[in-house]
C-alpha cells in the first residue's frame, strides 16, 4: 500500500498525478517460438508511481512474466520483438536498450519467482550478496562491503545477519532465501521493484511474511512495486491498482477495492473464486499478524 499517492491529486484516468517511475504505453511483445510467432503481450499500457504497488494478475500463460521481463529488457533480442513505449524514470528502454542495462539493479530491480533456484548452490549467500554489493558500489573496500551486506540482510529482517552470510543456499528456508534475494534487489537502492510471483514458490504461511516485508520496505523507502501474481489474495493484500491480464491484454483495470469487490469481468470473478483454495488471506490476517515465529522471520 502506498503512503504518497493517496495525498496526490488523481489524473483523469484515476491514476496518481506526477511523473511515473514506470510508464508503459501500447507494449507489444512477440515471442519467436518453434511453433511460430506468439504475441504474448498485445498492447498493454500502465503506470507505476513512487510509493505505490501496481499489480498485474492473470492465469498462467496470460503474458504477465513476458510483460515484466519486457519492462526490464531481459528478453533476448533474437527471441522477442518488443515495441511500444517503456519509460523507466523517463528513459525509454524500448527506444534505447542500452539504457535498460544502465538502469537494471539501480533504478529498477527484479525479485525472482523461485528463490530456491535463483542463487548458485556452490557459493555462500554472503559471497553472492557481496558480489552484488560491489557491483552496485564499486568504491567499497572489503570491510565496508561486508558491513553493507549485513545492513541489507538486517533490512530484510534476517536475524543474525553476520552469521547468515556464511550459509549456503541449501541451509536456508525458501522464505529466508527470498529475503536474501530481496536484499540483493535493494543493493542498488532501486526506485522500482519488479516482483514476478515472489511468493508463489513459498508455503502459504511464509507468503504473508514476505509480502509484509515488501510493504514495510515500501513504507520506509517509497519504492514503487510492479507486482505480478496469479493470486487474487496476494493482489488484494498489496495492491493500489490492479490490471487483470488475459491472452496478452488487460481485460479490466482499476483500484484494488473495485476489482476485488465489484469485478466487471467473468474472468476476474473466476480468479476470485480460486482464492479460498489457497486460504488464509481473509480479513487482516497477513497484514496485521504476519507469520513470524521467533528467530525465523520466514
Ligand atoms: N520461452 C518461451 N518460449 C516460447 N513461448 C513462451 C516462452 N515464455 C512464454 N511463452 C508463451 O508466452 C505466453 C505468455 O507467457 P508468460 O508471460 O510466461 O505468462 P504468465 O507469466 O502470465 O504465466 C504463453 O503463451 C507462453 O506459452
Ligand atoms: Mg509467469
Amino acid at each position: 500500500m502506498s503512503a504518497a499517492p493517496r495525498t496526490t491529486a488523481a489524473g483523469p484516468d484515476g491514476t496518481a498525478a506526477g511523473a511515473p517511475l514506470l510508464r508503459v504505453r501500447d507494449l507489444q511483445i512477440e515471442l519467436i517460438t518453434d511453433a511460430g510467432v506468439v504475441r504474448a503481450v498485445d498492447g498493454v499500457s500502465f503506470d507505476v508511481h513512487p510509493g505505490e504497488t501496481v499489480t498485474i494478475i492473470g492465469e498462467s500463460g496470460s503474458g504477465k512474466s513476458t510483460t515484466a521481463m519486457g519492462v526490464l529488457r531481459l528478453l533476448p533480442d533474437e527471441l522477442a520483438v518488443v515495441s511500444g513505449e517503456v519509460a523507466v524514470q523517463g528513459r525509454d528502454v524500448v527506444a534505447d536498450p542500452r539504457a535498460a542495462a544502465a538502469l537494471r539493479g539501480r533504478a529498477v530491480s527484479l525479485i525472482p519467482q523461485d528463490p530456491m533456484t535463483a542463487l548458485s548452490p556452490v557459493h555462500s549467500v554472503g559471497r553472492q550478496l557481496l558480489e552484488v554489493v560491489r557491483l552496485r558500489r564499486p568504491g567499497l573496500d572489503r570491510a565496508a562491503a561486508r558491513a553493507r551486506a549485513v545492513e541489507l540482510l538486517d533490512r530484510v529482517r534476517i536475524p543474525e545477519p553476520g552469521r547468515r552470510l556464511r550459509a549456503y543456499p541449501h541451509q536456508l528456508s525458501g522464505g529466508m532465501l527470498q529475503r536474501v534475494l530481496i536484499a540483493m534487489a535493494l543493493a542498488g537502492e532501486p526506485a522500482l521493484l519488479v516482483a514476478d510471483e515472489p511468493t508463489s514458490a513459498l508455503d502459504v504461511t511464509v507468503q504473508a511474511g514476505i509480502l509484509d516485508l515488501l510493504l514495510e520496505l515500501q513504507e520506509s523507502t517509497g519504492v514503487g512495486i510492479l507486482m505480478i501474481t496469479h493470486d487474487l489474495g496476494v493482489a488484494r493484500l498489496v495492491s493500489d491498482r490492479v490490471h487483470v491480464m488475459r491472452n496478452g491484454r488487460f481485460v479490466e483495470s482499476g483500484e484494488v477495492e473495485q476489482i476485488v469487490g465489484a469485478p466487471a469481468e467473468e474472468y476476474t470473478r473466476s480468479l476470485l473464486r480460486s482464492v479460498p483454495a489457497l486460504g488464509g488471506w481473509d480479513g487482516a490476517a497477513g497484514r496485521d499478524e504476519p507469520a513470524r515465529p521467533d528467530g525465523d522471520p520466514s
